[in-house]
């Protein structure tokens, strides 16, 4: 049977982490995989994150099962920091998922189930694990145009015209905040009209928010998903804490069925604990617990928001940094948009070749369509990058 199997593309952001790992060079610098670094390189456990842990450690006195929705304290206080007073609780149904891919893929599965004749359409380009899952479960799937050829700008006009094209009961995959891969976000007025073209078009939205916090700020980042789901029948969220709470190990994420008919919520709770039982029973607790401990605790909860503030200004501080280096070098604005750019990512729009010898000649990794993590830079790092991007002639 097992020869049977076909070999599998290797994941092209999980293979640049092996490839850097293998690199002997005391001098690479990582850029790859989404994950927050601190100016000595290290992914750091919050302190929140510590104390929440040891206040665990100290009280909890049972590992038994908890539900198939997870710790409804967990639930709650995710979806008041997502969805704040925006849509009401009771219309809102939710499960914990083995982090934010466990989120899309739970999603995914419940549109498959509830319209499996609906198209998911994806922005072009997005993270590439969208793709991957919505094919995996063989579901019809679509792309709408997200940035301009010539800039790393939203290309607005292209969006809406692809958008046209979507059939009633179509689902439309939109980034919450910092986009992955390109940092590019849509304004709010933007926001507004993708709103209206998907109700008169009667589209479900499917808002993926995995970097809550990275780009303008907590309540900033959500005001977008917020307005969807107030305006919307129907919104599918797939929430995650990985890059928020820095507990990318954990698996820690929640998937949101919000209807304004809150008479849904039972038989959409219902399917979300279904799914869950399909699929791995019980979600993952611990780091839950975390959130839920943070998020309920006055003290925890202020110490996390001032960690993931002083994070989020120190990445913004980077971007401004690079840029400035870039237009020294370059004599040019063409950098100018990764100052304006929000949360991890940036496409720089070198070629493969240029993104090949970064990494060849300089060990410089950053992904194949040159997505660069702006939290892996420093102070130390970022000239040494501005100066090979202009040396490879990007
Ligand atoms: C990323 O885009 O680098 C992260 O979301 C990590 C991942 O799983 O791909």
């Amino acid at each position: 049977m097992l020869t049977n199997l076909k070999d599998q593309p290797a994941d092209k952001i999980l293979a640049l982490i092996a490839m850097y790992r293998e690199d002997p060079r005391t001098d690479k610098i990582d850029l790859g995989v989404g994950v927050y670094k601190d100016a000595s390189g290290n992914t750091p456990v919050m302190r929140a994150v510590k104390a929440a842990e040891k206040k665990i450690w100290e009280t909890q006195d049972s590992k038994a099962y908890t539900g198939l929705a997870g710790d409804p304290a967990y639930g709650d206080a995710m979806v008041e920091l997502v969805l704040g007073s925006a849509v009401a609780r009771d219309n809102v149904a939710a499960v914990a998922t083995p982090g934010g891919t466990g989120a899309i893929r739970q999603g995914l599965e419940l549109i498959k189930m509830a319209a499996p004749e609906a198209t998911v359409w994806l922005s072009a380009p997005t993270w590439p694990n969208h793709p991957s899952i919505v094919k995996y479960l063989g579901m019809p799937v679509a792309e709408y145009r997200y940035l301009n050829d010539d800039a790393p700008t939203v290309n607005f006009d292209g969006m809406m015209e692809d958008l046209q094209s979507a059939k009633a009961g179509d689902v439309i995959l939109l980034h919450g905040c910092c986009h992955n891969p390109t940092g590019a976000n849509l304004t709010l007025a933007q926001w507004a009209e993708v709103i209206s073209l998907m109700q008169d078009k009667d589209l479900t939205p499917f808002v993926d928010i995995a970097y809550q916090g990275f780009g303008d700020g907590l309540e900033d980042d959500a005001a977008a998903v917020r307005m969807v789901a107030s305006e919307m029948p129907e919104t599918i969220i797939a929430a995650s804490c990985s890059k928020n709470f820095g507990i990318y190990r954990e698996r820690t994420g929640l998937l949101m069925a919000v209807a304004q008919d809150a008479g849904l919520k039972a038989r959409s709770q219902a399917n979300l604990a279904f799914l869950n039982r399909q699929n791995y029973s019980f979600p993952p607790d611990h780091g839950a617990r975390i959130v839920s401990t943070i998020l309920t605790d006055d003290a925890l909860k202020a110490d996390w928001k001032a960690e993931l503030e002083e994070t989020r200004l120190g990445m913004l501080e980077l971007r401004k940094q690079l840029a400035a280096e870039l237009k020294r070098l370059s004599n040019s604005d063409r950098f100018a948009f990764l100052a304006e750019h929000r949360g991890m990512f940036s496409r720089l729009g070198a070629t493969p070749e240029q993104v090949e010898k970064l990494r060849v000649d300089y060990g410089i990794y950053m992904v194949g369509d040159s997505r660069l993590n702006i939290a892996g830079l420093n102070e130390k790092t970022i000239p040494i990058l501005a100066k090979a991007i202009i040396d490879c002639g990007v």
